[in-house]
């Protein structure tokens, strides 16, 4: 089934120029990035997005990360788009991620791992709502 899912590249990734080369693994998979935009994340914006791990001890750091620099937001649609990019972009921690997948070709620690995905299709619409609206995704 066609999935729309949405990514966000990460400071640690758009602070070393690789930007194009992690939309180059998102399009060698087959995923199209049918909506982008560069921004900085506010504190309020990272805050909510992160709500669900609130209570964990990386909560901070994590916010304090995503609202240094600058973040590209993405929605990549394709056959089956959330557990494919999840599968595209490796596990959690790059130690444990596949070869050839994002995470273990360019993030730098399980904090500063270079992507996020979306962990099920209900809360890929949840997060793509939160930064794009209908007319701004073109697929
Ligand atoms: P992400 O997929 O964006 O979801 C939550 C983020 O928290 C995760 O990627 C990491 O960037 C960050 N994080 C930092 N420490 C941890 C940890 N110990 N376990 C999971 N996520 C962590």
């Amino acid at each position: 089934m066609t999935e729309r899912t949405f990514s966000i590249i990460k400071p640690d990734a758009t602070r070393r120029n690789l930007t194009g080369a992690v939309n180059a693994v998102i399009e060698g998979a087959g995923l199209r990035i049918v909506a982008q935009r560069r921004i900085k994340l506010t504190e309020a914006q990272a805050k909510k997005f992160y709500e669900v791990h609130a209570e964990r001890p990386f909560y901070g750091e994590l916010v304090s990360q995503m609202t240094a620099e600058p973040v590209v937001v993405q929605v990549l649609e394709g056959p089956n788009a959330v557990a494919a990019y999840r599968e595209v972009m490796g596990a959690t921690n790059p130690e444990q991620a596949a070869e050839g997948t994002i995470r273990k070709q360019f993030a730098l620690s399980i904090g500063e791992n270079s992507v996020h995905g979306s962990d099920s299709l209900e809360n890929a619409g949840i997060e793509i709502a939160q930064f794009f609206t209908d007319d701004q995704i073109v697929g």
